[in-house]
């Protein structure tokens, strides 16, 4: 192989063309500015090849059966769930690793979370993941668990949360949270819009005629979740987190990717 670099005695050999080539990413080398205006260049293609063909896909997320948006009461549960920062201790995303799957049940799929806005995935598990709590307890464990979490299990460093059965809520404003998440593009119809208020109420309510809210949002838990005749936050919490992890029906699932 010839080599540019030549001893003093021996004639210089004139540099191939690809070496005359490289030799320019010398001037790329001594100076930070043009090295940073390419390397920006490098990584803006890099950027546009991997995000500009998301925008064109149908679908990015597989739509998975059961997988529907919340009932009016679920969707206000959520917010207290947000509002109390429930997210800071607890994860509501199940990894695909045996552990978790062993603790928790099937791996979350990107569907369950796909009406969730924002998404309550967390970065943090000071509690156990929340992703299919849902059906785990009965509503009356969760309400001495809010009220007193250490009166269940004792080793807990739970706050209590037993100002929540205290503060009653009504669906005034419910159909416009509704129509904000429509906004976002959870597919809410005019339909359910329209009876945000009495689904609202009916969920509380075992002795309603809740079978219309149940057609509406199939396996939606209708209960007097927290004892009380009134409505309150502790009914709309505890709603949204007996629906967590139910939707899917995973006896019958199969992923797209192994069919
Ligand atoms: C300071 C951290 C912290 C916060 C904030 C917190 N939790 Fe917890 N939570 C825990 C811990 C620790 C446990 C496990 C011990 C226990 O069951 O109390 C737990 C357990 C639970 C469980 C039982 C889960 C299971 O599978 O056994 C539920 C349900 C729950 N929390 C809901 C909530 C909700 C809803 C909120 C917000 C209103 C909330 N938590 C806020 C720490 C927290």
């Amino acid at each position: 192989m010839s080599d540019v670099n030549t001893t003093p005695n021996e004639p210089a050999q004139k540099p191939t063309k690809t070496q005359r080539f490289l030799a320019k990413h010398a001037i790329l080398e001594r100076s930070p500015t043009l090295l940073l205006i390419f390397s920006f260049l490098v990584v803006s293609i890099g950027g546009i090849v991997e995000i500009a063909p998301l925008f064109y896909l149908e679908n990015t997320i597989e739509e998975v059966d059961g997988v529907r948006p919340y009932s009016p009461l679920e969707l206000t549960g959520r917010d207290i769930y947000v509002r109390e920062g429930c997210y800071v201790c607890h994860s509501q995303m199940i990894r695909p690793m045996r552990d978790e799957v062993e603790r928790y049940g099937h791996y979350s799929l990107a569907a369950e979370s796909m009406y969730d806005h924002p998404f309550q995935w967390g970065s943090k598990r000071t509690g156990p993941d929340l992703a299919r709590v849902g059906g785990r307890y009965s509503d009356d464990w969760h309400v001495d668990h809010f009220m007193d979490p250490q009166s269940v299990v004792p080793e807990s460093i739970m706050p209590k949360y037993a100002f929540l059965a205290e503060t009653t809520i009504n669906p005034e404003h419910v159909a416009d949270l509704m129509r904000t998440h429509r906004f976002v593009g959870v597919p809410y119809t005019d339909e359910m819009i329209a009876a945000a208020e009495a689904d609202f109420r009916n969920q509380g309510d075992p002795d309603s005629d809740w079978d219309d809210l149940v057609a509406r949002y199939p396996n939606a838990v209708v209960s007097n979740f927290d004892g009380q005749p009134q409505l309150t936050e502790m009914d709309a919490l505890i709603a949204y987190l007996q629906m967590l992890g139910t939707l899917v029906d995973f006896s019958t699932f199969t992923p797209d990717a192994s069919r």
